[in-house]
C-alpha cells in the first residue's frame, strides 16, 4: 500500500520541454510559448502529469536562457507573460502542473542586479555577487576553472575587482551569503507560485552554498541551510514538487536533500549513471567505452540508498545531455527496440521518471560535421580550448556527437515537413536529418512506435503501486549483458529482465526473478511469465507482474 508519505509527484511523469527546440507558433525559427500551448493535447494524450520547462524568462540568451536578466519577464522569442499565464491554465485543464527552471546560482550579466553591481564598489547591489582583489601581484584570486572553460574569474576594469562565474562570463554567480539576495529570490519565487505554477526544478543547487576562498564551489558549508530557509520562506507546506540539479550528488548528500524530515526538496537530479563513459581528463569530449556492470552498480547504490528515504528521479538524458538510444542504445539497426528497452527499464525503477522532449519518440543524436553547425556555448568554447591544446579536430567533432549538448537541442520532430515540422522559417538550430522518418505524425500511426511504449509505461505507473512503491531488488549484478530487477509490494511482484546489446542472450534466471501473471511491458512478443531461463533476442526488455 502506498504510504501516509505518498505524494501526487510520485506517480506522475515529468516531461522536459526545452521551448527554444520545441515547437514555433510565428516563423522565427524559434519555439515559443504559443508553440507549447497547441501542442499540450498530445502533451495529454502521453499521460504526463508535469512539465519542466527549461528557462522562458527575459534573457541574452548567452546559454540560452540559462543567463536570466528578469526573473520575472518572459523573453519575447518565447512570447509574454499573457501567453504564460494562459499555458498554465491550459496545462492545468489537461491535469498538468508546470515547473519552472529556477536558475538562481547566478543571473545574466544584463541584469539590473549587476549593471548596479559593477557601476561602483559602493553600489547597492555590489554585494549580490562576488567580488574578489587580483592576486598579491596581480592576475586572478584563484585558481578556480569555470564549467564552461577558462578561468571562473573575469576583470572589471571600472571598479578593479574580479567577479566569479561558475559558468561564461556573462553568467555572474550570485553571493547567496547576502541574506538581501535571498529575501529577493524567496520573493520572486513566491510570485510565480502565486501565478500557479506548480513547483521548480533548480538549476545547479549544490553550487549556491560556495564557499571560494576555501576552494569550496559544489556542496558548501551552508548549502543545507539555504535549501531549509528556502524550503520555510517558499513553498514548504505546499505539495509542489521540487527537483535540485546536483552534479556533485552523491547518494548520501540525496537524503540530505530529499529526506522527509529535512524540510528541503523532494528530489535532486544526480548524475553519476551519466558520467560512467566520461575520460578522467578530456571528460565527456572523449567518451569512453559502455560498460553494464559499471552502470548497474550505480543504479543500485542509488536504488538502494534510498530506498526508506529520500527519493530518486530517474532520467537518461535532458537538454544537456546527449540522446538517450544514441548513447545507451543503437540508433541505427535497434533503434526502436532499443529505446522501448531503455524506457522500460527506467521507468519500473523506484523515483520519478523524466522524459526528455523527442525521447519519446526515440529522437537519435545529430551527425554535425562541421563546427559551424554547433550553436551551444560550451561546445563552441571547448571546442577552442581543445584544439589549442593539440586535441585533433576530428577528435573534438567526434567527442561533441557523441556527448554535446547540440544532441538534445535540435528542433522536436512533429512531422515530415520541412524542419520536422518545427518551425515554418528557418529554425535556429538545423534539424535532424532523419525527421522525414521519425517523428510524432508517425509514431502516432503506429501501435508499434516508441511512443506507443511510454504511454503505456507512463499510464501503468498510474495504475500500478508497486511501480511506485514497491521494494527494489537487483539481479545478475555481474552479467555483462544483462540488467534484471525485481519490485515488490505486499504479494505483488514484478519483475524485470532487459539485454542491453544486440545480439541475443540466454540466462539462468534466479528464483526470485521468476515470475508469472501478466506481461506489463515487451519489446518483441508479450511475455507472462518468466521461468527458470530465458532467452532475449536484441535489445528485447521484457517486465512481467504477479496477478
Ligand atoms: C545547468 C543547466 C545548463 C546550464 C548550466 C548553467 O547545468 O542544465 O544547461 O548551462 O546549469 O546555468
Ligand atoms: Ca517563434
Amino acid at each position: 500500500m502506498p504510504s501516509a508519505q505518498s505524494k501526487w509527484w510520485q506517480s506522475a511523469t515529468v516531461y522536459q520541454i526545452y521551448p527554444r527546440s520545441f515547437a514555433d507558433s510565428n516563423g522565427d525559427g524559434v519555439g515559443d510559448i504559443p508553440g507549447i500551448i497547441s501542442r499540450l493535447d498530445y502533451l495529454q494524450t502521453l499521460g504526463i502529469g508535469v512539465i519542466w520547462l527549461s528557462p522562458i524568462f527575459a534573457s541574452p540568451m548567452d546559454d540560452n536562457g540559462y543567463d536570466i536578466s528578469d526573473y520575472q519577464a518572459i523573453a519575447p522569442e518565447f512570447g509574454t507573460l499573457d501567453d504564460f499565464d494562459q499555458l498554465v491554465a491550459e496545462a492545468r485543464a489537461r491535469g498538468i502542473g508546470i515547473l519552472l527552471d529556477l536558475v538562481v546560482n547566478h543571473t545574466s550579466d544584463e541584469h539590473r542586479w549587476f549593471i548596479d553591481a559593477r557601476s561602483a564598489r559602493e553600489a547597492a547591489y555590489r554585494d549580490f555577487y562576488v567580488w574578489r582583489d587580483p592576486a598579491p601581484g596581480g592576475g586572478v584570486p584563484t585558481g578556480l576553472q569555470s564549467i564552461f572553460g577558462g578561468p571562473a574569474w573575469t576583470f572589471d576594469e571600472r571598479t578593479g575587482q574580479y567577479y566569479l562565474h561558475q559558468f561564461s562570463r556573462r553568467q555572474p554567480d550570485l553571493n547567496w551569503e547576502n541574506p538581501a539576495l535571498r529575501a529577493e529570490i524567496y520573493q520572486m519565487m513566491n510570485w510565480w507560485l502565486a501565478r500557479g505554477i506548480a513547483g521548480f526544478r533548480m538549476d545547479v543547487i549544490d553550487l549556491i552554498g560556495k564557499d571560494v576562498d576555501r576552494g569550496v564551489t559544489a556542496n558548501g558549508p551552508r548549502l543545507h541551510e539555504y535549501i531549509q530557509e528556502m524550503h520555510r520562506e517558499t513553498f514548504g507546506g505546499s505539495d509542489a514538487p521540487t527537483v535540485g540539479e546536483a552534479w556533485s550528488a552523491t547518494p548520501e548528500a540525496a537524503l540530505l536533500y530529499s529526506g522527509r524530515d529535512r524540510g528541503e526538496l523532494s528530489m535532486v537530479f544526480q548524475f553519476e549513471h551519466v558520467t560512467q563513459q566520461w575520460h578522467e581528463t578530456w571528460g565527456k569530449w572523449q567518451p569512453k567505452p559502455f560498460d553494464l556492470v559499471a552502470l548497474k552498480r550505480v543504479i543500485n547504490r542509488w536504488q538502494y540508498a534510498l530506498a526508506d528515504d529520500g527519493w530518486n528521479s530517474l532520467f537518461w538524458g535532458n537538454h544537456d545531455l546527449p540522446r538517450a538510444v544514441s548513447k545507451y542504445g543503437d540508433d541505427k539497426g535497434f533503434r526502436v527496440q532499443s529505446a522501448k528497452m531503455l524506457a522500460t527499464v527506467l521507468h519500473f525503477l523506484r523515483g520519478t521518471p523524466y522524459v526528455y522532449q523527442g525521447e519519446e519518440i526515440g529522437m537519435t543524436n545529430v551527425p554535425f560535421t562541421s563546427i559551424e553547425q554547433f550553436r551551444d556555448i560550451e561546445t563552441l568554447n571547448m571546442h577552442r580550448l581543445h584544439l589549442a591544446a593539440g586535441l585533433p579536430e576530428s577528435d573534438f567533432i567526434a567527442g561533441a556527437n557523441a556527448n554535446g549538448r547540440d544532441n538534445a537541442r535540435t528542433p522536436m520532430q512533429w512531422s515530415a515537413a520541412p524542419h520536422g515540422g518545427f518551425t515554418t522559417g528557418t529554425p535556429w538550430i538545423e534539424a535532424n536529418p532523419n525527421c522525414a522518418e521519425i517523428n510524432v505524425e508517425a509514431s502516432l500511426a503506429d501501435d508499434g512506435s516508441v511512443l506507443a511504449h511510454y504511454r503505456r509505461l507512463v499510464a501503468l505507473r498510474k495504475e500500478l503501486p508497486v511501480m511506485v512503491h514497491g521494494r527494489y531488488q537487483s539481479h545478475l549484478d555481474g552479467h555483462p549483458q544483462i540488467m534484471a530487477y525485481t519490485r515488490t509490494l505486499g504479494g505483488q511482484r514484478v519483475a524485470v529482465i532487459a539485454n542491453f546489446f544486440g545480439r541475443p542472450v540466454a540466462a539462468d534466471v534466479p528464483e526470485e526473478m521468476q515470475v508469472a501473471g501478466k506481461s506489463l511491458a515487451a519489446n518483441y512478443s508479450p511475455v507472462s511469465a518468466i521461468g527458470k531461463q530465458v532467452l532475449l533476442q536484441p535489445f528485447e526488455a521484457i517486465a512481467v507482474g504477479s496477478q
